[in-house]
C-alpha cells in the first residue's frame, strides 16, 4: 500500500489539452432533446478524461468529444467493481450565469470513496476544474424547463488489464453531463416509499458510505420490488436489527415532528453523507429548528405516525433535491405520513435550498461556486 499512499498525496496542477467536437449536436435537435430532458437520458457533447498511471500520477487530462471508451476484457473493474462516482448539477442562475453547488464537497466525498476502495485520490483543484471546464464546453445545454439543471457525473475506475485480485495500477477519471429535469417521472408531490426487509443496502465495515458502483448494483433488486408493488423507491433498515430507519436507494431521510424539531438517521459509516443532508441540516438550524441526528425505527415511524406526533417526512439528494415521503409500505402493511402530500416544513426547506443554488438569494455559507 506505500504506492498508494504516495499516489494519495501527489498534486498535480494539471493542463487540460482541448479536442473539440468535430460534429457537435446540431442545435435544433438539441434544443429539442432539451424540452423534455428527463433524467439521465441525454448527454451533452463533450467529456473530460484524465488518466492515472501508478509511479507517473495523474496525466493525460484531456477535454473531448463525448465518445465511447474501448476496453480490455480483462480491464479490472469489469471482474473486481472498482468504481466510484459523483453527482453534482450546475444550475442557471437568475443573472444568466452558471454556478456549481458545493463541488469541493463532492471532491472530499469523492475522495473517501478513492480511499475506501483503495483507489488515488484526485487532487481537488483538479476535480473541481475538469468540471468547471466541461461546464463551460457544453454551456448550450442547460435545458430551460422548470427545475432544469445540467447534471454532472464524475467516476473514475479501474483501467488496468489484470485478473489478479489487487488494487490496479491504472485508473481513468472521466466526466460527462446529462442535461436534467425531474428526477421523478410523475414529477410527483409526494412520493411513496417501499421498507426492504429482505435485504440490506450496508452493514458495518462495508462500504455503505462510499459512493461506489457496488452498493447500487446490490440496491437493483430490492428497488425493482418497490416498483413491482406500486411503490416509487425502497427505504433500508440497518443491516444488524432490521429495525432502523437508514436510507433510501439514493436519498437521505429527515423526519420532521409536531413539535417543530427534526431527525435524521446518524452518519456511523452505513449511509451516504449526503451533500444535500448536510445542507439541509444548515439551513434548518438557520431558521432555529432543532435538528437531531439519531437513530429512528420503523417501529416508531409507523406508531408517531399515527398519533400526529410525525408530521412530516421527506427524501433528499442531489438528484431529487427534497422530495416528500406521503406514503410508506412493508411486510406489515401500510401507514400515510401527516396530510399524504408535501408538508410546510418540507416545502419552505426546498424553496430555500433552490434559491440559493440558483442564487434567488443570499448565500450565507458560501456554498455557491460561479463558473459565469
Ligand atoms: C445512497 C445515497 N444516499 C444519499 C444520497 C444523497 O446525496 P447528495 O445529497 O450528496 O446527492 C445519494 C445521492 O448521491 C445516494 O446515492
Amino acid at each position: 500500500m506505500a504506492s498508494l499512499a504516495k499516489a494519495r498525496t501527489m498534486t498535480s496542477p494539471i493542463a487540460f489539452r482541448h479536442l473539440p467536437h468535430p460534429r457537435p449536436t446540431a442545435p435544433a435537435t438539441r434544443d429539442a432533446a432539451l424540452a423534455d430532458p428527463g433524467f439521465g437520458k441525454i448527454f451533452s457533447d463533450h467529456m473530460i478524461s484524465i488518466e492515472f498511471t501508478r509511479g507517473r500520477g495523474w496525466h493525460s487530462a484531456t477535454l473531448g468529444p463525448r465518445e465511447p471508451i474501448a476496453l480490455d476484457p480483462a480491464c479490472a473493474v469489469l471482474h473486481y467493481a472498482q468504481e466510484i462516482f459523483e453527482g453534482l448539477k450546475a444550475y442557471r442562475l437568475a443573472d444568466g450565469g452558471t454556478a456549481l453547488f458545493r463541488p469541493k464537497a463532492n471532491a472530499a466525498r469523492f475522495n473517501r470513496s478513492a480511499a475506501r476502495l483503495a483507489m488515488p485520490e484526485m487532487p481537488e483543484d483538479t476535480f473541481v476544474e475538469a468540471i468547471r471546464q466541461l461546464v463551460l464546453a457544453d454551456a448550450e445545454w442547460f435545458p430551460p424547463v422548470e427545475g432544469g439543471s445540467l447534471y454532472l457525473r464524475p467516476f473514475m475506475f479501474a483501467s488496468e488489464t489484470f485478473l489478479g485480485v489487487r488494487p490496479s495500477n491504472e485508473y481513468r477519471f472521466l466526466v460527462i453531463a446529462s442535461p436534467a429535469g425531474n428526477y421523478f417521472k410523475s414529477g410527483a408531490p409526494a412520493v411513496s416509499i417501499w421498507v426492504s426487509q429482505d435485504y440490506t443496502r450496508a452493514a458495518s465495515g462495508g462500504t455503505g458510505a462510499a459512493k461506489c458502483g457496488g452498493n447500487y448494483a446490490a440496491s437493483l433488486v430490492p428497488q425493482a420490488e418497490a416498483i413491482a408493488r406500486g411503490h416509487d423507491q425502497v427505504v433500508f433498515l440497518d443491516a444488524a436489527e432490521r429495525k432502523w430507519i437508514e436510507e433510501l436507494g439514493g436519498m437521505n431521510l429527515f423526519f420532521v415532528f409536531a413539535d417543530g424539531t427534526m431527525l435524521t438517521p446518524p452518519l456511523g459509516g452505513t449511509i451516504l453523507p449526503g451533500i444535500t443532508r448536510d445542507s439541509l441540516i444548515a439551513l434548518a438550524r438557520d431558521e432555529g429548528l432543532e435538528v437531531r441526528e439519531e437513530r429512528y425505527s420503523l417501529d416508531q415511524w409507523r406508531d408517531d405516525s399515527a398519533s400526529g406526533k410525525l408530521t412530516e417526512t421527506f427524501a433528499c439528494g442531489t438528484a431529487a433535491v427534497v422530495t416528500a415521503v406521503g406514503r410508506v409500505a412493508g411486510q406489515d402493511g401500510e401507514f400515510t405520513v401527516g396530510s399524504g402530500g408535501p408538508g410546510q416544513v418540507t416545502s419552505k426547506l426546498r424553496q430555500r435550498l433552490v434559491a440559493i443554488q440558483r442564487g434567488e438569494a443570499p448565500d450565507p455559507h458560501g456554498w455557491v461556486t460561479r463558473l459565469s
